[in-house]
């Protein structure tokens, strides 16, 4: 039985200042793509063992620490970047869509800061104390438009959503290769990987706000050689081989827009570096730790991530981001109600 979307999970309003516009028909296009993922969830489970719809596999999930640098400049400075402290943080490292790790795929990173105060933008936690900040493997989405996305899942269905991506008719071209260059990224270790947001998030409320897009590389430059004889779950034994011998550190970015060009709406239209540098603003440090232990292998299953679990002062941008909001929420309930969990925010 289809859970009820519309009752309690408003559309997002749009940001014109920012250059927010409103696709024909959108929010009844995000409510046809969560009715849609949440077809597949419950043809593809069984009640109880219900997984994510995207990026299901996690290598694992970590305790970190995010340290707000003391030196940013004062437009950077706003929301968790105000007070310029440390925050408790999980960070869930994932594959797109895959099992193997061997194989060509999407690499997740999805932060949740803890014990950080104010009203947040979701409504059905708006007192949680989380902010999420949601990356993955590639500068941009390969995604532009509302229809198309509702086409790849509805004549797909998830067990052949990549193996469509890549065709030409339905993403375009541009959506294709960027979709191809994503699914075939092989990496050696979760930790030695660079992450974006790929869409903007607002920064700071009122007249000083503006559009902002992140990244996260690792501090260091050393890469390790992909193991000879790699197993499936080899990025989780290389997680696990980092954490047990001194831990690693990560540099949050933000990239603030700087033209007119540079698009809120498209996810396709990368911010070009040399047209809008990236500013450090946080380092996140990930201590030595065991990780990988079935309560917490457990709670990477159950803990939930969405751009909309934020501050106004981050508040998600553009299409891709509103689709979200419906999406990411409604999808995590019928997980969790498929699994008989009842989550709340840590
Ligand atoms: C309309 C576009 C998108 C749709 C429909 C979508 C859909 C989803 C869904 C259904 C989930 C699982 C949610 C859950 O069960 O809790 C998910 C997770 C995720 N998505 Fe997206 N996504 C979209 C765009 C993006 C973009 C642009 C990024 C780039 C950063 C992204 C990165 C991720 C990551 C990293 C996760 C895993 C979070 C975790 O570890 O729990 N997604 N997505």
């Amino acid at each position: 039985m289809p859970m009820n979307i519309d009752a309690d999970l408003p559309y997002s309003d749009i940001d014109e200042t920012l250059g927010e516009r409103l696709w024909p028909n959108e929010p009844a296009l995000a409510g046809e793509i969560a009715r849609a993922i949440e077809g597949f969830l419950r043809t593809k489970y069984q009640p109880g063992h219900a997984r994510r719809d995207a990026h299901p596999k996690a290598h694992g999930i970590v305790k970190a620490e995010f340290r707000v640098s003391a030196d940013i400049p004062d437009e950077l400075a706003k929301g968790v970047f105000a007070a310029r402290k440390s925050y408790e943080a999980w960070i869930r490292f994932s594959n797109g869509l895959l099992d193997d790790d061997r194989d060509g795929d999407g690499r997740g990173m999805a932060i949740k800061l803890l014990n950080v105060p104010g009203q947040k933008l979701v409504e059905s936690e708006p007192n949680a104390t989380t902010q999420d900040f949601i990356l993955f493997s590639s500068p941009v989405f390969f995604i532009d438009k509302p229809q198309n996305y509702l086409a790849l899942v509805t004549e797909t269905g998830s067990a052949n959503f990549w193996s469509k991506v890549s065709e030409a008719f339905t993403l375009g071209v541009k959506g294709s290769l960027i979709a191809a260059k994503l699914n075939s990224n092989i990496i050696s270790n979760p930790l030695q990987t660079t992450y974006w947001s790929a869409v903007p998030y607002q920064l700071g409320i009122g007249s000083e706000r503006q559009a902002v897009k992140y990244k996260v590389t690792p501090t260091s430059d050393v890469i390790d050689p992909l193991p000879a004889d790699r197993g499936p779950d080899y990025l989780r034994a290389a997680l696990g081989a980092t954490l047990a011998n001194g831990g690693a550190t990560m540099t949050f970015r933000l990239q603030p827009r700087t033209l007119d060009t540079q698009s809120v709406e498209d996810s396709m239209n990368e911010w070009k570096e040399q047209d809008a540098p990236f500013y450090e603003v946080a380092t996140i440090h990930i201590p030595s730790q065991t990780f990988d232990t079935p309560e917490q292998n457990q709670f990477a299953e159950d803990i939930a991530f969405s751009p909309w679990h934020a501050l106004p002062e981050h508040r998600p941008l553009g299409v891709t981001n509103r689709l979200r909001k419906i999406i990411y929420e409604h999808v995590s309930r019928v997980r969790h109600e498929m699994n008989a969990v009842e989550y709340t925010e840590p």
